[in-house]
């Protein structure tokens, strides 16, 4: 299922901290920061916060400026952006500034959490119910972000979700490789309270190095904007699957163009996000090469990231094929990669009844389709699928 696009966007001392002890919540960023970070509420449809940060800041995470509200509501969406809450305890303040501003509001809590929440007026119809007007979804015993992030974006239409705290939600967003990007602002001032609370917490991140696509001054603070490139694991797609076959997508474009096969783009990614080979049909001056051939034939066999290692394929792996005595299913059993992600299944084009999916998850390997990459996919072979 689609998920919206997730961006994780935080301030933090140089000692790692988000906040200090202090009854007050303790400003990080420099004006022009804060009025960025406007602006990027008022590109998203939807901000998510921390039950945590709600009881610690009391937040209003409005749109500041009457303009951008403005500009949002001449583009035909809400002048706010949808406010998003979680709680497992439903331990919400009905009085809190959260409810009480802004556009729409809903919490995502679970079962008990939700009982909870409505004694306290939360759900209630606002003026009318005399409590707070917020949707109080129950999400079962416990909650589980991606059942969120579905519901978000199929219920609720929302396409870009910006989230801002606190670091429980950074922390597990980030390890269950469900954020596509990260905003960190590093403020030049220390915090050195060990009771303080950290942007992330312990537990199991990616092995290797995120992609840092940006570093901007603003007054006395920087902004880094990171995005996370480890493959996802298994049948679960992660954040940066989807950028790793978008990539596949894009390297479909470049191939030579040809009436009797079709044009595929392919990336081989290594567990902790090093891009280990990349190929497209027909590339260098092999007019019969597949992509994932291509691609596989750059990296030395018996390479050990190969077990841990994720194919990205604009078009399933081909299962079968005259131009050579192995189709790229049968080679990537070969290489012995366990994991494989397409946008697109092989049409009766040219082969009927090709199964490359099948023939590989057969072989054990877990194999993904993004279908919502399919048109991406198959925009170089319009002249062969129509
Ligand atoms: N500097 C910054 O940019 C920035 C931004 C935001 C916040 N902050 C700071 O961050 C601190 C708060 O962070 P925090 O980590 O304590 O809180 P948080 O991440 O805002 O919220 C944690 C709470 O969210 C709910 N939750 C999160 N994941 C859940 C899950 N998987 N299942 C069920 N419930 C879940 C739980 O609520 P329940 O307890 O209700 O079950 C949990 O206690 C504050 O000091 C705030 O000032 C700083």
């Amino acid at each position: 299922m689609p998920y919206p696009y997730v961006l994780l966007s935080a301030a933090v001392s140089l000692d790692g901290y988000l906040d200090d002890t202090g009854p007050e919540r303790l400003l990080l960023s420099s004006p022009a920061d804060f009025d960025r970070v406007d602006e990027v509420r008022a590109s998203v449809d939807a901000i998510l916060i921390g039950a945590g940060t709600i009881r610690a800041d009391n937040p209003r995470l409005l749109v500041n400026s009457p303009e951008r509200r403005a500009a949002r509501v001449a583009a035909g969406r809400p002048a706010y952006p949808l406010k998003v809450a979680v709680s497992g305890s439903g331990d919400l303040d009905p009085e809190a500034k959260f409810w009480h501003t802004g556009g729409e509001k809903v919490v995502y809590t679970t079962d008990k959490g939700a009982e909870r929440a409505r004694r306290v007026g939360l759900g209630l119809g606002g003026a009318d119910g005399g409590g707070a007007d917020v949707d109080v979804v129950a999400v079962g015993v416990g909650l589980d972000w991606r059942r969120v992030l579905e519901h978000l974006h199929d219920v609720r239409g929302v396409e870009r979700l910006m989230v801002e705290g606190g670091g429980t939600v950074h922390t597990q967003l980030l390890q269950q490789g469900l954020a596509d990007e990260l905003q960190l602002v590093l403020a030049p001032l220390f915090v050195g309270d060990p009771k303080a609370p950290r942007l992330f917490g312990p537990g199991a991140y990616q092995g290797g190095r995120l992609r840092l696509v940006e570093t901007r001054r603003i007054e006395d603070v920087v902004l880094m904007r990171y995005e996370p490139t480890a493959p996802g694991a298994g049948s679960l797609p992660s954040a940066a699957d989807r950028r790793w076959l978008s990539l596949a997508c894009e390297l479909a474009t470049r191939c030579p163009p040809s009436s009797t096969a079709f044009s595929v783009g392919a990336v081989i990614v290594a567990a902790d996000g090093t891009e280990l080979a990349r190929g497209h049909s027909r590339e260098g001056d092999d007019p019969v090469v597949h992509a994932e051939e291509a691609a596989l034939a750059k990296i030395e066999a018996g390479d050990p990231r190969l077990a841990s290692a994720t194919v990205y394929s604009s078009l399933e792996p081909c299962a079968r094929r005259a131009s050579r005595p192995v189709p790229c299913a049968g080679l990537i059993l070969e290489a012995g990669v366990r994991r494989v992600v397409t946008a697109w299944r092989e049409p009766d084009t040219f082969v009927a009844g090709a199964d490359g999916s099948g023939l590989l998850a057969g072989a054990g390997v877990d194999v993904v389709v993004l279908d919502e990459y399919e048109t991406s996919a198959k925009a170089p072979n319009r002249h062969l699928v129509g």
